[in-house]
């Protein structure tokens, strides 16, 4: 995609997030996002039709065991790293809010053995708190706005089991202050938001940065905790 159309489709983001905020629902404008790509996934701006990158690099590095084990992947967009834990031996849950996404991975792993479903990660049943042996947060608390972060952290964190892990992959900001430039939905997690999985009870047992060349302003996370 040229950096033109880069450009206007954040313009778009932007324009949607904020309208949807103005009318007090801060994630109607994820479905409006999907049903106005209409099938096209470069029109879906984080949308990497692959497993994300930083994913595929944690399970070559450090495999996790799966058999026997259930993950779940939260916002899960167009099914790509559901798809890759499923194909690894995890029995993968998998949500997004957007009906429109979920019909999309649908369509597109037509044979997956993902279990989707669209949902709210704000209003989960209850059977699947701590059900997860490996749960994977990938860019959607970022997508939330700043008064939302701290109940989608404990959302998230409830579904990690005994001894499961967590991996959140995340944009990343070294200022508690809310941030100067474009608003929300581009404002990355600060330090004092990441405290709280150690407040619910998860171990931050690894982190890794990346800053990518073409991005250089941009620190991005991959962080791993651990429920003892
Ligand atoms: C920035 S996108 C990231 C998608 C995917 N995780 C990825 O990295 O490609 C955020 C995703 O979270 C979903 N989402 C936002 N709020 C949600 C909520 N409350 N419950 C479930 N999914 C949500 C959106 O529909 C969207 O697919």
């Amino acid at each position: 995609m040229s950096e033109n159309n880069l450009e206007n489709l954040r313009k778009k983001i932007v324009d949607l997030a904020s309208e949807s905020l103005k009318n007090n629902d801060a994630t109607g404008w994820f479905e409006t996002v999907y049903t106005d790509a209409k099938g096209d996934s470069s029109q879906v701006p984080w949308a990497k039709s692959t497993t994300h990158p930083y994913l595929q690099d944690w399970l070559e590095k450090y495999p996790p065991q799966t058999e026997g084990k259930t993950a779940i992947v939260i916002g899960c967009g167009l099914g790509d790293d559901a798809e890759v834990l499923a194909k690894l031996g995890f029995k993968v849950t998998a949500f997004d809010i957007s009906p429109t996404a979920i019909s999309w991975c649908q369509q597109r792993f037509p044979d997956s053995e993902v279990n989707y479903f669209v949902g709210d990660l704000f209003n989960l049943d209850s059977s699947l708190q701590h059900s997860f042996d490996f749960v994977f947060e990938c860019r959607t608390i970022q997508a939330l706005p700043l008064k939302m972060r701290s109940d989608s952290i404990e959302a998230i964190s409830s579904l990690v089991a005994k001894k499961g892990t967590l991996i959140v992959i995340t944009r990343y900001r070294d200022s508690e202050t809310e941030p100067d430039g474009p608003p929300w939905p581009l404002w990355p997690l600060s330090e004092g938001e990441l405290s709280q999985f150690k407040q619910l009870g998860l171990e931050e047992v690894r982190r890794d940065i990346f800053i990518e060349e073409d991005k250089p302003g941009m620190v991005q996370l991959r962080l791993q905790y651990q429920r003892l």
